[in-house]
C-alpha cells in the first residue's frame, strides 16, 4: 500500500513539474495560459504581482519566467526615466522622445484616422523604451474651464471623446502595448483630488461621465483602466466594488486589469473586495511626499496575503486579481508580436505635425481694411517688420505639468520656425515672464521685471507692421497642471493689458494662444485673427506656421465651449457646492447639462461654440434631406483654397417624456474639398443614436418619438430637419 502512495506522489510531482507549460505558449488560448500560470503559483507569488515593486512596474513571477509589467506617463508621450523606487528623474541619455500634441487637440482635430495614427506612433514610443503599459489616454469630461489636467482629456462631449478615443486605443494596443484609460471616474477637478467625493445623478453618471470609458470597454477593448483618486458614493474609485465589480466588470464585461492611481489606495480591505487588480504608489498622496514602507506593506501586499491565509477572503478573490494581471502580462510583456517600435522617427514627427496642425482652431480672422484679404494666411510680401510678442513663442511646453510632461528630443519653437520662414522681418519681445513651472507651488514674479518686458513689446511695436502675439496658459501650477486648478477663468501675468495695449498700437495684429482651457477675450474685438493652439508637442511651431503662412488650411473645431464670461458655465450658477466643493463634497447639479447643452438649455450665447471651427476656405451646405432614417447633405467648397470639413449631425429629441437637452451630437464626418467641388455626406439615425438613461426607469431607454436633426459646421451654426 505504502508502496502504491510513494509512487502515486511521485506520479503527480513528475506531472506537475513535467506538464505541458501551456502558459508559456504564445499560441495556446489566453484563457489557458492564465489558468496554467494560476494553477503553478503559491499564494505570495499571486500576492507579488497585484502591487507595485517600484514606482512605475508590478512584479512577474521570475521562477515560471513570467514577466512584470513596466508602465509609464503619460497620454502625450513616454516620460523621462524616472528612478526606481523614487519620482527622481534617472537621468538616462537614451529616455529622450517626441511629445505629441496634447489629447484635447487631437479631439479638435475631430479626424478619426488621425487620432489611430495618434495611437500608433505614441504606442511605438513606448514599446521601444520597453514599457508594457501607457498610463493614457484621458477621457474625463470639461465640465469646468478650471480644471488643470483638462488638456490631458477630449473636451466637453461624451460623444466626441469617445470616437476619438476609440481609434487611438485600438491601434495603440495592436502594438502589444496596453492603454490604462483614465481616470476612472469623475476626476472633472484637480481641487482636493484625493478626497472630494462627487455626487450626481446616474443619469449625467452614465450618459457624460462614464459614455467615454464604457465606448474604450466594449468597442477599443482596453486592456487596463485607471481608478480615480476621489469618490463616487463616499468609496474611493480605486476600489469602488459598485463602480468596478458592478458597472465596469459585471455590466461592461471588462476582462482587464484595474490599476490603481499613484496614491489611491486607502483600505486593505476595500481593495481587496472592491475590485482594484493592481496597486501602485501607496504611501504617496500621489506625487509628492514618500513614507518609510516596503512594497511588502502595500494595502494589497503583506495584509491582504494575511486575510487569505486566515480564510477571511477566499483564495477566488486572490485568482481573479491574478487572472486579469497574467492577461495584461500576456497581451504585451508576453506577447511575441509585441512591436519593437521607434523612437524619434521622422514619421513620428510627422504624425506630430500633422495632429497639430489639424487640431488648431482658427476663431477669428478678418481684414484690417476695407479693401483687404483677411489677415490670415500671412502675405508676407506685405510686411517688412513682423513682431513677435509672447513668452509663449520660445517657453518649452511639453516640460511641466504634472505626470504627462517629457524630456523631448528636439521641440521646434514657434519662435524658431517663424524666424526660418520669415528670417529677419521677425523680431520677438518676450513682453511677459510666468515664472518657473514648479509643479506645485506658483512661482514669484518680479513686477519691475514684468513691467520693463511689457514696456520693451511696447516700444518695439510702434516700429512693426505685423505683431504675431503667442500667449495664453502654460505648463505651471495654477494654469494647466496637474494637482491644481486654475485661479479664474482670465488669462494671468497681464496678457490682457498686454494684448489691449500692442492692439492699439498696430491693428495687424494676430493672437496665437495655446492652452487646454478657455478663457475670457476682453480684447476680441480688438484683434484680426485669432488662433487656438492646444498644445501642440515637439512640431509646435512646425505646425503653427504651416496655417500662418497657409501652407496648410486650418480644419481644427472647438471640442469645448469658450463662453464670453465664466459666470455663463453652466454649473456655476450653482455656486460652491457644485465646484469646487464644500467639506469635499461636489455636486454636479448642472446634471447632463454640460458644455454646449447647458449653454442651449439655459439660452446663453457663448463666445465660440462648441464644434466651431473658421477655415481659409468657405462652404455652403445644402439643403438636408431624409430619406427613411438616413439624413443627407451636400456640402460644397466655395472658396479659392482646398480645405477639410467637419460636418456635424445632432439630434434633438422633440417628444421625450424626460427633460432632454436641446440637441446632442451623435454623429460626424470630417471631409477634404477642393475649390468647387460638391460631396454629400450621409448619417443614418440607428437605435444607438437613439439612447437616453432615463431617471423614471434609472436604466437606459430607446427613444421612439420624433427628432429633430441638425446638420452643420459647429453647434450654432446648424440646418434642421425632422425625422
Ligand atoms: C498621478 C496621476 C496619474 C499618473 C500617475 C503616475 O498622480 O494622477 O495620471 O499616471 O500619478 O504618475
Amino acid at each position: 500500500m505504502k508502496k502504491i502512495i510513494v509512487s502515486a506522489i511521485l506520479l503527480l510531482l513528475t506531472m506537475n513539474t513535467t506538464k505541458a507549460q501551456v502558459y508559456l505558449d504564445p499560441q495556446a488560448p489566453i484563457e489557458e495560459r492564465v489558468k496554467d500560470a494560476i494553477s503553478r503559483m503559491t499564494t505570495h507569488e499571486k500576492i507579488q504581482v497585484i502591487h507595485a515593486q517600484s514606482k512605475f512596474t508590478s512584479a512577474g513571477v521570475p521562477r515560471l519566467g513570467i514577466r512584470q509589467l513596466n508602465m509609464d506617463d503619460g497620454p502625450h508621450g513616454v516620460r523621462e526615466e524616472l528612478e526606481w523606487n523614487t519620482w527622481n528623474p534617472a537621468k538616462w541619455t537614451n529616455d529622450f522622445i517626441v511629445a505629441f500634441p496634447s489629447l484635447t487637440c487631437l479631439a479638435a482635430t475631430w479626424n478619426r484616422e488621425l487620432s489611430a495614427t495618434y495611437g500608433n506612433a505614441v504606442s511605438e514610443e513606448f514599446a521601444f523604451r520597453g514599457k508594457d503599459v501607457m498610463l493614457g489616454p484621458g477621457v474625463n469630461i470639461q465640465r469646468t474651464p478650471l480644471n488643470g489636467r483638462a488638456f490631458e482629456y477630449m473636451g466637453e462631449d461624451p460623444y466626441l471623446a469617445s470616437e476619438m478615443v476609440v481609434p487611438y486605443i485600438q491601434s495603440a494596443q495592436k502594438n502589444g502595448v496596453a492603454c490604462c484609460i483614465k481616470h476612472f471616474v469623475l476626476n472633472d477637478q484637480e481641487t482636493d483630488r484625493f478626497a472630494v467625493n462627487v455626487n450626481l445623478s446616474n443619469r449625467a453618471l452614465h450618459e457624460i461621465y462614464l459614455e467615454p470609458f464604457r465606448r474604450a470597454v466594449v468597442d477599443a477593448h482596453v486592456y487596463t483602466i485607471m481608478g480615480s483618486y476621489n469618490m463616487w458614493k463616499g468609496v474611493h474609485c480605486c476600489h469602488n466594488d459598485e463602480l468596478l465589480n458592478g458597472i465596469l466588470k459585471r455590466d461592461w464585461g471588462f476582462d482587464g486589469a484595474v490599476i490603481s492611481d499613484w496614491g489611491g489606495t486607502t483600505d486593505t480591505w476595500q481593495a481587496a473586495t472592491g475590485g482594484l487588480d493592481i496597486e501602485m504608489g501607496s504611501y504617496t498622496d500621489g506625487k509628492l511626499k514618500e513614507s518609510e514602507f516596503t512594497y511588502d506593506d502595500y494595502y494589497l501586499a503583506r495584509p491582504f496575503e494575511k486575510l487569505i491565509e486566515e480564510g477571511k477572503i477566499p483564495m477566488e478573490v486572490l485568482d481573479e486579481k491574478v487572472a486579469r494581471v497574467l492577461r495584461t502580462i500576456f497581451r504585451t510583456a508576453m506577447n511575441p508580436d509585441k512591436a519593437i517600435g521607434s523612437q524619434c522617427s521622422d514619421a513620428h514627427y510627422e504624425a506630430c505635425r500633422t495632429i497639430g496642425e489639424e487640431g488648431i482652431v482658427l476663431l477669428k480672422n478678418v481684414a484690417t481694411s476695407k479693401k483687404e484679404h483677411p489677415l490670415l494666411p500671412l502675405d508676407p510680401t506685405k510686411y517688412n517688420k513682423i513682431l513677435v510678442v509672447g513668452e509663449n513663442a520660445t517657453r518649452s511646453l511639453t516640460q511641466g505639468g504634472g505626470s504627462s510632461e517629457l524630456k523631448t528630443l528636439h521641440d521646434v519653437s514657434p519662435l524658431e520656425a517663424l524666424q526660418a520662414l520669415y528670417g529677419d522681418k521677425i523680431d520677438h519681445a518676450q513682453g511677459y515672464t510666468s515664472g518657473r513651472a514648479i509643479y506645485d507651488q506658483v512661482d514669484r514674479i518680479d513686477p519691475a521685471r514684468q513691467a520693463a518686458l511689457k514696456t520693451e513689446a511696447l516700444e518695439k511695436a510702434r516700429n512693426a507692421d505685423l505683431i504675431i502675439f503667442i500667449g495664453g496658459l502654460n505648463k505651471n501650477h495654477r494654469q494647466d497642471c496637474e494637482n491644481g486648478d486654475r485661479e479664474g477663468y482670465a488669462l494671468s501675468f497681464d496678457q490682457n493689458e498686454l494684448i489691449g495695449e500692442l492692439a492699439a498700437i498696430q491693428q495687424n495684429m494676430v493672437v496665437v494662444m495655446f492652452g487646454g482651457n478657455p478663457y475670457a477675450m476682453p480684447w476680441i474685438d480688438s484683434v484680426a485673427a485669432l488662433l487656438h493652439c492646444w498644445y501642440l508637442g515637439s512640431e509646435a511651431g512646425n505646425a503653427l506656421v504651416n496655417i500662418l503662412s497657409g501652407k496648410v488650411c486650418p480644419s481644427g473645431k472647438l471640442p469645448v465651449t469658450f463662453a464670453k464670461r465664466y459666470e455663463h458655465y453652466p454649473y456655476v450658477k450653482y455656486i460652491n457646492e457644485s465646484y469646487p466643493g464644500v467639506n469635499k463634497q461636489v455636486y454636479y447639479k448642472e446634471d447632463i447639462y454640460v458644455g454646449y447643452r447647458g449653454f442651449e438649455h439655459d439660452k446663453v450665447e457663448p463666445l465660440f461654440p462648441f464644434g466651431f471651427g473658421l477655415s481659409y476656405t468657405t462652404f455652403k451646405y445644402g439643403k438636408p434631406t431624409v430619406a427613411g432614417n438616413t439624413v443627407s447633405v451636400d456640402v460644397t467648397n466655395t472658396g479659392e483654397v482646398e480645405g477639410k470639413e467637419t460636418i456635424q449631425f445632432y439630434i434633438g429629441f422633440e417628444k421625450c417624456p424626460e427633460d432632454r437637452p436641446l440637441k446632442e451630437l451623435k454623429d460626424f464626418r470630417k471631409i477634404s474639398l477642393k475649390p468647387g467641388e460638391t460631396k454629400k455626406v450621409s448619417f443614418t439615425v440607428g437605435k444607438e443614436k437613439l439612447r437616453y438613461y432615463s431617471i423614471a426607469s434609472d436604466k437606459w431607454e430607446t427613444y421612439d418619438g420624433p427628432c429633430k436633426i441638425y446638420i452643420g459646421g459647429s453647434s450654432a451654426n446648424v440646418q434642421s430637419i425632422k425625422l
